[in-house]
């Protein structure tokens, strides 16, 4: 069969149950995920996010280059401008009931925000949204957790420094908390354009739906166990693991244990991406910052065990796609290395960083795209199937 140039893929019936796994539905200018080589924002590697300033990282996804010193200062000033939330927003918040998944509440809260501060202009709302969230996510959490108040926001510190102190954490938090939720952060903004959140994001504000109630339909996307929230399981399946085979675990031990969990067709969390077939480089910059900062805690060196041993395990059985770690695999149990062990609130985080790539994307979509007209409303076609008898 000769296949015409501009064939970018070509559809069995089979793929119709496979989730759009591989099929092209649009452009993405933001960031790329390569099957081999990871993720790249605008062309650079994630790696070399790991030390740049979130308002620097947010310039790059934004404008789509790098941003000279004055230029990124100008951007951080415009997200400092716009950061605070209105009172009636933060008093709606700290109303909402307390007994949901947190992942709830925030969606809630953004939906909040919107009826009282969107402008209606994706590109006003793209930058608001952004520097709103911070303080969404810090109320939302503190209210949740029953932690009281949460401190002023001081936006005048930098985009994370300032999320971190409205956090009231309690009890003993690693020197490097802050650091650690910045690098958390940026390594979340953006993964592409098919990841199920910014999908979500993009195709409600298909519709015209503004960017406030697009991002908070796509919080829900991401609230999900199979997408955000699998970084919350996956600290619970590290905890399970240092629980079954001890703090002096070894290699073998763990092997054994992930044999038997697949043995009784029981997940294993943190292992294996959609897209990626190698190591998720988010999870080896998380790995190298677990061996340096909590080389002796015992969750660091349970997950830095399973990062070789559950590959080992599935390389074995051969039959999987991708058996090496991703994000999830790692993160978790790095904030709770540094003293924030509420995996209730890691999706939340997930969110936070998110928020920046899909507020991003949609702005691209309906003020860029197709020489400024804006893609069209997502209308993708389902093959009628009678059901069986
Ligand atoms: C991720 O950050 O790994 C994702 O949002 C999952 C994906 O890319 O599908």
């Amino acid at each position: 069969m000769t296949v015409k140039e501009d064939v970018l893929f070509e559809i069995t019936f089979d793929q119709l149950e496979t989730g759009l796994r591989g099929v092209p539905v649009g452009y993405c200018v933001t960031s790329k995920v390569d099957p081999e080589k990871g993720l790249t924002y605008v062309d650079h590697p994630i790696v070399e996010m790991a030390t740049w300033m979130p308002e620097r990282v947010i310039f790059l996804l934004y404008h789509g280059r790098e941003g000279e010193v004055d230029e990124v200062k100008f951007l951080a000033q415009q997200l400092e401008m716009r950061a605070h939330l209105r009172p009636e927003v933060v008093k709606q918040i700290e109303q909402l009931p307390k007994k949901g998944d947190p992942m709830d509440l925030f969606s809630t809260a953004i939906l909040l925000a919107k009826l009282y501060e969107e402008s209606g202009d994706y590109k006003e709302d793209c930058l608001n949204i952004i520097a709103k969230a911070p303080e969404i996510a810090a109320t939302v959490i503190n209210h949740h957790a029953g932690w009281g108040k949460t401190p002023p926001s001081k936006p005048a510190l930098g985009y994370m420094s300032n999320f971190a102190q409205m956090l009231k954490v309690p009890g003993h938090l690693s020197p490097n908390f802050a650091e650690i939720l910045q690098l958390f952060n940026i390594l979340h903004y953006d993964h592409g354009g098919g990841n199920l959140s910014v999908f979500v994001g993009k195709a409600v504000a298909s519709g015209l739906e503004g960017m406030y109630g697009s991002i908070s339909a796509a919080m829900n996307a991401l609230a999900g166990p199979r997408h955000g929230k699998a970084n919350q399981n996956s600290l619970a399946f590290v905890q399970e693991v240092l629980e079954k085979v001890g703090e002096e675990g070894s290699a073998e031990q763990i092997r054994a244990f992930i044999n038997q969990k697949l043995y009784n067709h029981e997940l294993i969390y943190g292992f294996g991406h959609a897209v990626l077939r190698v190591e998720d480089p988010r999870a080896a910059i998380f790995y190298d910052l677990a061996t340096q900062l909590f080389p002796d805690h015992p969750l660091a060196r349970t997950a830095l065990l399973l990062r070789t041993e559950v590959s080992h395990v599935l390389k074995e059985r051969g039959k999987v796609a991708d058996p090496y770690a991703n994000v999830d695999a790692i993160s978790g149990t790095v904030l709770s290395a540094a003293g924030f062990s509420y995996p209730e609130y890691y999706t939340v985080l997930f969110g936070l960083g998110r928020i920046v790539g899909i507020a991003i994307q949609i702005l691209y979509e309906r003020t860029e795209a197709r020489e400024g007209k804006g893609t069209p409303l997502l209308r993708p076609k389902y093959i009628y199937k009678p059901r069986k008898p």
